[in-house]
């Protein structure tokens, strides 16, 4: 009983592949799982699935986090969405998206349920244990945006209110800071940009670009751009070992960065080219 509840958990987790592989073999599911148990591995689609079923890949995001991944009306579109669809067109493949909250992005590469998120995922060591990296497809950093022209530096928020989006570098970096009278946690950045706004926090880290990019729409409502907080790495995400996903994701990405299309879309966006240097 105990064996058959371990092997159905272990299938759940497993991969298409290697069940599609079992059956082939006329491996026994039980023993297929347990190897798969085993091994500790849990991952979306290969490449070769990917191939195999059609060749659409699955791609995640938020939508909610301009200009990088953001919805216009009923379409969804930013630099990332934009980048992605150069990448995935150079490794031979179709996309489709699927857009949910931040906070479940890399929880769902886990449960097979899409093969790669892109949403301005900084790496850190804590999620690179839990999924695969990309290589980075644009640096960036946090930044404090605040409209009371006394904060600029992490100094000025002693006894202040800072908002920042729950599950962020942006929280994490706001823990270090020392002195502060409260982090408000909200689902969205647009959330924290909105208190901001209305004075529910005295200060919002955020992207730099984010900030730029919301200045740049409001330029009355007096936000500014104090200190860059921390360096932030941006890439894609694909599930824990699932290499020939992630070598096909950076060979074609890195192909976009030669030959002119990246440049081309980080002058749209930004005006300026953000790759990593
Ligand atoms: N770069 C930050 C991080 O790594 C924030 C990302 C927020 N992304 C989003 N789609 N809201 O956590």
């Amino acid at each position: 009983m105990f064996a058959f509840a371990l092997g159905n958990a272990a299938l759940a987790r497993c991969s298409r592949s290697a069940i599609r592989a079992a059956a082939r073999l006329l491996v026994p599911g039980l023993a297929a799982a347990a190897l798969c148990c085993l091994s500790g591995t849990s991952w979306a689609r290969t490449l070769e699935e990917i191939r195999h079923d059609g060749g659409t890949i699955l791609l995640a995001t938020e939508g909610k986090f301009p200009p990088f991944n953001v919805f216009k009306g009923a379409k969804l579109t930013g630099f990332e969405v934009e980048l992605a669809a150069l990448v995935v067109s150079r490794m031979g493949l179709k996309y489709e998206w699927k857009a949910i909250d931040f906070n479940g992005l890399l929880t769902g590469l886990q449960q097979n349920r899409w093969d790669l998120v892109i949403a301005s995922h900084g790496i850190t060591e804590q999620r690179a244990r839990a999924v695969t990296f990309a290589d980075p497809h644009y640096c960036s950093g946090g930044v404090i945006v605040a409209i009371d022209p006394a904060i600029n530096a992490a100094h000025d928020l002693a006894g202040k209110v800072v908002g920042v989006q729950t599950g962020t570098t942006y929280l994490e970096n706001a823990r270090k800071i020392t002195g502060l009278k409260e982090i408000k946690n909200f689902p969205q950045d647009t959330d924290a940009r909105s208190a901001l706004l209305t004075g529910r926090v005295d200060a919002w880290i955020t992207d730099r670009f984010t900030a730029l990019e919301v200045i740049k729409m409001t330029p009355d409502a007096g936000l500014r751009i104090g200190e860059f907080l921390f360096v932030d790495r941006l890439a894609a995400a694909v599930a824990k070992g699932n290499s020939t996903l992630v070598q096909a994701w950076n060979q074609a990405l890195a192909q976009a960065m030669q030959d002119g299309s990246y440049a081309a879309l980080s002058q749209k966006y930004f005006g300026q080219d953000v790759r990593c240097q």
